[in-house]
């Protein structure tokens, strides 16, 4: 089966088209980054108009990148939440849509679970059970994943996310959006070491995760230095790489907790802080001594894609977790939505 999927839950637009027996046939992807960059973050109401005025030139695209056309197509799948309510709204209107005049089935998808099943299009392709590290820019959970649909929350973060104390730090350094990728550049000129920045909860007992209080930490070393006339470039530097290093190894000790605690030795890393080179070096290393297997994404598929989304609904189809007959068609979307409730 064929399955076109629309990602459009932030700030890209994703379209992608995946074959239950032969994986990724193709996929298109446009980024806002550069409309938001000027605002500093993401404008909602920018977001959602600009899904619109792409999806339909980017599904065109997808298609004949395949050598497809619509009457090809077997399944639609979008991604119904958790994300931006109006942004959500235009990939499920024009998925239903699609869908309604083809009469194929639509598949409602969720957002992280896209993501965290998207390392299975890599090969080796993580087997069940394992442990998930989802870290996004809403979102840092653990997880226990023992099927496609068998989500245990084991641990997340009670205020910020990897991806938000990467983005909230990189702009009070002064860093463009999105933070992530510019504050990880940035510290591969500084000494992680220089200056001492906490490790929230890492001895907390639990696998809950804390990051607010590091851009505080960080506000504050910023603060005296520029009292003090030393806020130079190597301090920007220094700061930007103590910080990408609370973050990463605060990620790596509570995979590791998890590991020990499940008593499982596969961990698959997914979401947009996924693509740090940092985070993937010292997972490497630490699970490698515990022979513990660790599946990355591949870095182009890390961030926001309509892959993951099409490659969830043909891992749903494939094991009959979805309704392929009759539908009935609607605009529904969960801007909030509780993965472990699927
Ligand atoms: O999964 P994603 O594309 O969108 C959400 O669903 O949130 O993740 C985006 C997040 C942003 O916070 C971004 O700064 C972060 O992933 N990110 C990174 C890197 N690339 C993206 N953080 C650290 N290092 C990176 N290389
Ligand atoms: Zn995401």
């Amino acid at each position: 089966m064929i399955v076109l999927g629309f990602e459009s839950s932030c700030d890209e637009t994703g379209v992608a088209l995946v074959c239950t027996e032969r994986g990724l046939l193709a996929h298109t992807l446009h980024s806002q980054v550069a409309m938001h960059a000027a605002y500093g973050g993401v404008v909602p109401e920018l977001a959602s108009r600009d899904h619109v005025r792409r999806v339909v030139p980017l599904t065109r695209q997808v298609l004949q990148q395949a050598d497809l056309t619509l009457q090809d197509i077997d399944a639609i799948a979008y991604t119904a939440g958790p994300g931006l309510a109006g942004a959500l709204l235009v990939g499920s209107s024009v998925a239903q849509s699609v869908a309604w005049s083809l009469n194929l089935p639509a598949i409602a998808i969720h957002h992280l679970e896209g993501h965290l099943l998207s390392p299975r299009m890599a090969s080796p392709c993580p087997e069940f059970p394992f442990v998930a590290l989802l870290v996004s820019g809403g979102h840092t959970q653990l997880l226990r994943v023992d099927e496609v649909g068998q989500y245990t929350l084991l641990g997340e973060t009670l205020d910020d996310a990897a991806g938000e104390a990467f983005d909230k730090t990189a702009k009070l350094l002064g860093l463009g959006y999105p933070g992530g990728p510019a504050l990880a550049k940035l510290a591969e000129q500084g000494d992680p070491k220089r200056i001492a920045l906490p490790r929230p909860m890492l001895h907390s007992h639990t696998l809950d995760f804390s990051f607010s209080g590091l851009k505080t930490a960080v506000l504050t070393r910023l603060k005296d230095a520029e009292s003090r006339g030393l806020a130079d470039a190597q301090l920007r530097a220094d700061l930007a790489a103590a910080t990408e290093l609370a973050i990463v190894e605060v990620l790596v000790a509570k995979s590791v907790v998890a590991l020990e605690q499940t008593q499982l030795k596969r961990l698959v890393v997914a979401g947009g802080v996924g693509a740090n080179r940092l985070l993937r070096q010292l997972l490497t290393q630490r699970l490698g001594k515990r022979q513990v297997e660790v599946f990355f994404p591949p870095l182009e598929l890390c961030t926001d894609n309509g892959a993951m989304i099409a490659f969830a609904a043909a891992q749903r189809i494939q094991r009959g977790l979805v309704n392929l007959g009759a539908q009935t068609y609607g605009f529904d979307v969960h801007p909030r939505w509780d993965l472990a409730a699927l």
